[in-house]
């Protein structure tokens, strides 16, 4: 009996969503423990595209639970709409099928505000963050006055909170000169939607333990990647969730001693969007190609993905962070045309090579990466589904980057289709 943790482990948007579609099959019950509609997981299932923002990607399969843990940063608005969408696809979403957890943080409308405010006031050295609220949300889960979802069950008990988060981000507002929330108008917009959000809450640590007792298989779906975590990615260039995999416990209330395989979703390349360091970053042509080939444009704000070569010596350093046992591999035919493709094996600053990321933000934008060189295999892999038909170019560029970063590859993604995938190790099976 396994439950699989998928995170990811780059700068996000390696293609969790594609992985966790595809693995849900096998899975009773799919779980997304942290960060909120700043995630864009896209599925493709016979052509036809789904992108999720806070649904977790088994949704879109019948017969399984999808659940979003107290981990979670919920905009109750922004999950009615894409709950209303993903219903107009044909998609059904019920108090049986999905729940949230009762102890979730939403997002309110003064959050997404702040977020905007704060990135406009930094200019250049903004972050570049998806301005969905994240991080105010996450601040004032920390500071113990968000709104959490139990809290729509009593007006006078929102009343209380409502007063008491307003008036932190009051006094803020009125420094920045910005308009007062009404404490009595807010409450009011979120008691319309009250029940419409209640019907799907639960105590979820209470439900897993049933899963759990029942045998049931359980996906933990990562959003973001290991290095936009808050603790272990290039801070202050990341989102304000731990994005590692422990997080799976402390996100849903199930205990660490059953997350069993932990599966780190990898590009065959590196993408990241918004701010920050990025090592391997390609500001050319061959920069420009991956981005075209792999449509690298943010499932989100459709912002454009800053693109590079495969990052060894990150990708090593965030395995070793999360704990990862297995990588899938995605978007190995981005890269069918390109003549030679290099990995990152090695960082060289001030003058001295180095074997990791260092922890100052001064020195990752310092570091100068070096290369080793793979022939390219110029053959179509796209929609490959075996290893043996690969050819023996790919072949190699996925053993040694098996050997660099010390992980099995578990398996390989060729396009965004959910079964275009080779499986190499059944992760809920080991
Ligand atoms: P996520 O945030 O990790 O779920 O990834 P996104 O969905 O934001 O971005 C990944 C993009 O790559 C999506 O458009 C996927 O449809 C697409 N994709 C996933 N796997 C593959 C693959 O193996 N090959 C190609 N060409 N595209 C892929
Ligand atoms: P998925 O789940 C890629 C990035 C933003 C910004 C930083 C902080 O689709 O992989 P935030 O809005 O979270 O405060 O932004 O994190 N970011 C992502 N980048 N994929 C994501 O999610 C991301 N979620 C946030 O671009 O740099
Ligand atoms: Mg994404």
């Amino acid at each position: 009996m396994k439950n699989v943790i998928v995170v990811g482990s780059q700068w996000g948007d390696e293609g969790k969503g594609k992985i966790v579609d595809w693995l849900s099959s096998e899975a009773d019950v799919v779980v997304r423990f942290q960060g909120g509609h700043n995630a864009g997981h896209t599925l493709v299932i016979d052509k036809k595209v789904f992108k999720l923002r806070l649904l977790p990607s088994g949704i879109v399969r019948e017969k399984k639970i999808s659940i979003l843990g107290n981990g979670v940063v919920i905009d109750p608005w922004a999950l009615l709409d894409e709950i209303k969408e993903i219903k107009n696809k044909g998609i059904s979403v019920t108090d049986e099928n999905f729940m949230i957890s009762e102890s979730a943080s939403l997002i309110l409308p003064f959050h997404q505000e702040m977020d905007e405010i704060r990135e406009d006031i930094a200019g250049k050295s903004k972050i570049g963050t998806t301005r969905r609220g994240i991080g105010p949300c996450y601040e004032d889960k920390v500071g113990r006055r968000s709104i959490r979802v139990m809290d729509l069950r009593s007006e006078s008990n929102l009343d209380n909170r409502l007063k008491n988060v307003l008036a932190h981000h009051n006094a803020v507002r009125k420094g920045l000169n910005k308009k007062i929330y009404k404490k009595d108008e807010l409450k009011k917009k979120l008691l319309k939607i009250a029940p419409q959000i209640l019907k799907y809450a639960k105590p979820v640590w209470l439900e897993l333990d049933k899963f759990i007792k029942n045998r049931k298989k359980i996906l933990f779906e990562g959003a973001q990647g290991i290095l936009l975590d808050v603790d272990h990615g290039t801070y202050p260039y990341v989102t304000s969730s731990n994005t590692v995999p422990s997080m799976a416990s402390t996100g849903t209330g199930l205990g660490p001693d059953k997350l069993n395989y932990i599966l780190g979703i990898t590009k065959a390349y590196t993408t990241r969007v918004g701010s920050g360091p990025f090592p391997t970053e390609l500001n050319n042509k061959i920069g420009e190609s991956l981005g075209k080939k792999g449509k690298e444009f943010g499932t989100v704000t459709a912002r454009k993905r800053r693109c590079g070569w495969f990052d060894g010596v990150l990708v090593r350093q965030t395995i070793k962070i999360s704990g990862i046992n297995g990588i899938a591999l995605t978007k190995l035919d981005v890269l069918d045309d390109m003549d030679e493709i290099k990995i990152c094996v090695q960082y060289e600053l001030n003058g001295k090579k180095i074997d990791y990321l260092p922890s100052a933000p001064e020195d990752q934008f310092n570091v100068r990466p070096i290369y080793k060189t793979f022939p390219g295999w110029k053959t179509k892999t796209q929609g490959i589904r075996h290893m043996k038909d690969l050819p023996e170019n790919a072949k190699k560029y996925v053993y040694a980057l098996e050997d660099f970063i010390g992980a099995k590859i578990s398996s390989i993604s060729t396009s965004p289709e959910r079964d275009d995938t080779i499986l190499l190790e059944d992760p809920f099976k080991i």
